[in-house]
């Protein structure tokens, strides 16, 4: 079990947008979904480009690099080159913030 951290305003991620921040060092891909909010690493697996600067569509990421897209929600890499997946965070919301266990 990690411990929560705060990363944004819950009112500053709207609905099927995706937002990019750094919590305690680490890259956090933020989403809201169906009105869920999800946390992945936003880092991508295949050779580590920022994916807070890829695009959205629908419930998935596309890598601006090589362009691996992969799940928001679940992390799942959904189409090569990437193979590996990206860890999914769990979040919470408190206060109007969302918190994200590292
Ligand atoms: S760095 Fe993301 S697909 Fe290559």
């Amino acid at each position: 079990m990690g411990e929560f951290k705060p990363a944004m305003k819950e009112s500053d991620l709207a609905e099927g947008s995706m937002a990019s921040v750094e919590v305690d060092g680490v890259r956090v891909l933020l989403s809201r979904i169906g009105g869920g909010v999800f946390a992945v690493s936003g880092t991508c697996t295949h050779e580590e480009a920022d994916l807070g600067l890829g695009f959205m569509i629908e419930e998935r990421v596309v890598c601006p690099l090589h362009l691996s897209q992969f799940d928001l929600r679940t992390g799942e890499v959904l189409s090569p080159p990437a193979v590996l997946g990206l860890k999914r965070f769990n979040v919470k919301i408190h206060e109007g913030l969302v918190l994200v266990e590292l």
